[in-house]
């Protein structure tokens, strides 16, 4: 799958992601989860946690509002310093962020400007191919709402979070009184973060709503290099363990002029999809910053031990890091079927612990659809790990649709289930197949599972 017309007719037919309100023509390029998204996207949040937040010893986890007060984002420096560069096509109104229309090179020129006046933009609009720009200008990316606090409507202006740190932040102090923590120490948050990009392309790359999977490390300043080097590591190792092709992941240290407002060295986890290199996770040395700053515009002293912390983050986007398994997951393969010939295989190779079920429990036919029931029930009150029941006009559909999915493995009931009571138990990448008895099954599963959790979360 190398077009984004494949990649976007497979999510929605499999139900990982739809157009948003698609009955009504859809919410421009935004996307909801279906079902096998939405458990996906369930396995990989929860897996972040384990590998970052719970198997660590100094780290805790947050859960801070989407609502933000202005004058958070005021102390952040969101509010003067979250922009893109706009510009416009006069002719067709198309909208444009200038870094992606010109050279690298042109750009720095244009940031080097003092007064940011003098542009002149090679290209044409690649939309109707004239060349007449409007002047660049700062477009701030924050999305705001109004409540209304009053019934004469008066109006109180709330943001919507462009990062889920920020709730982090200004939650410091309690979390640290609270915990009794004592540097280092890390806060994590997943959740939603909201940015008013100017233009949306490839899919779920790029959205004006998403998910982030944020750390927030809190340490001393004679300690940075350490921490630095330690959850650069860490982060390399949690994409590799899931990307499993080291061809398709780099890393690339920021310039200087490419840094973020907030910091003061950052270091980007690139995957290679299928329109080219992209930005999954941003790990960024804050210093002092936003601790700094939230202290001097509230009041708070957000200090532990005598000295305000430094921050080293580690930021995932939930939807690109998906978009990046799934891409990388699926595969085409020539198989030869039980009577010698060949066919081609659809499958989704993804992590174990991230397939949207774990296991599927099917019926070798429809006659053996009450006992595959009954072993399907009694195994869902009986795992830890997602399971799915699945019957279609034949085995082979039914293996189909959970290679395409990604299910890990299949138990199929067929008619010497009924005389031994043993099932077959079918591996997803190498399709290799073992017969169980059934009293030994959950017992093989939750194995496998506990398995390869240890190995996924081992440093
Ligand atoms: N707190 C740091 C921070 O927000 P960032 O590089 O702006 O850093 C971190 O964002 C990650 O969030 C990115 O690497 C990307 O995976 C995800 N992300 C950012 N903007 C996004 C967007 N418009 N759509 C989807 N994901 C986005």
């Amino acid at each position: 799958m190398n077009k984004s017309e494949d990649i976007t007719s497979y999510l929605k037919h499999y139900g990982f992601f739809f157009p948003s309100a698609e009955i009504y023509q859809g919410l421009a390029k935004s996307w909801d989860c279906g079902p096998n998204g939405t458990e996906l996207k369930r396995k990989l949040k929860d897996l972040w946690w384990k590998y970052f937040i719970a198997s660590q010893p100094y780290n805790v986890g947050a859960d801070s509002l989407i609502l933000t007060h202005p004058r958070v984002l005021e102390a952040s420096g969101h509010l003067k310093n979250f922009y893109d560069w706009l510009t416009e096509c006069q002719n067709c109104q198309k909208r444009y962020r200038l870094d992606n229309l010109i050279s690298v090179e042109e750009f720095a020129a244009f940031l080097a400007q003092e007064e940011k006046q003098n542009l002149s933009i090679s290209q044409s609009c690649p939309n109707c191919g004239q060349n007449k720009f409007a002047k660049p200008q700062q477009f701030n990316l924050l999305l705001s709402s109004d409540l209304q606090t009053t019934s004469q409507g008066k109006k109180s202006l709330v943001y919507l979070r462009p990062e889920t740190c920020q709730g982090i932040f200004v939650n410091f102090a309690n979390i640290r009184r609270s915990t009794r923590k004592k540097l280092p120490f890390g806060i994590g948050q997943t959740g939603k973060s909201f940015r008013n990009e100017i233009t949306l392309h490839h899919g779920i790359f790029r959205t004006r709503e998403f998910e982030q999977m944020e750390l927030e490390f809190f340490c001393s300043p004679e300690e940075r290099e350490k921490w630095w080097k330690h959850w650069n590591q860490r982060a390399w190792i949690f994409l590799s363990r899931l990307a499993n092709d080291k061809e398709k992941i780099k890393q690339v240290q920021l310039n200087h002029d490419e840094l973020p407002h907030y910091a003061q060295k950052t270091t980007d986890l690139y995957f290679k999809y299928h329109f080219g290199w992209g930005e999954l996770c941003s790990i960024s040395d804050r210093g002092d910053y936003d601790l700094k700053n939230h202290s001097e515009k509230s009041g708070e002293k957000l200090e532990t031990e005598k000295i305000i912390p430094h921050v080293i983050e580690v930021s995932f986007g939930v939807e690109r890091l998906m978009l990046a398994l799934l891409e990388n997951g699926y595969q085409q393969e020539i198989t030869k079927n039980s009577k010698g010939k060949e066919t081609k295989r659809e499958v989704l190779k993804l992590h174990p612990l991230l397939a949207p079920y774990f296991v599927a429990v099917i019926p070798w036919k429809k006659t053996l659809r009450e006992k595959t029931q009954q072993i399907y029930q009694k195994l869902l009150t009986e795992i830890n790990f997602s399971a799915t029941y699945e019957e279609t006009d034949s085995i082979g559909k039914s293996y189909h649709y959970q290679d395409v999915i990604g299910t890990y493995y299949c138990l199929t009931i067929d008619d010497q289930t009924l005389q031994d009571e043993t099932i077959t138990i079918r591996e997803r990448d190498s399709r290799k197949q073992i017969r169980l008895p059934q009293q030994e099954i959950v017992q093989f599963l939750n194995q496998e599972y506990q398995k390869f959790y240890h190995e996924f979360v081992k440093i």
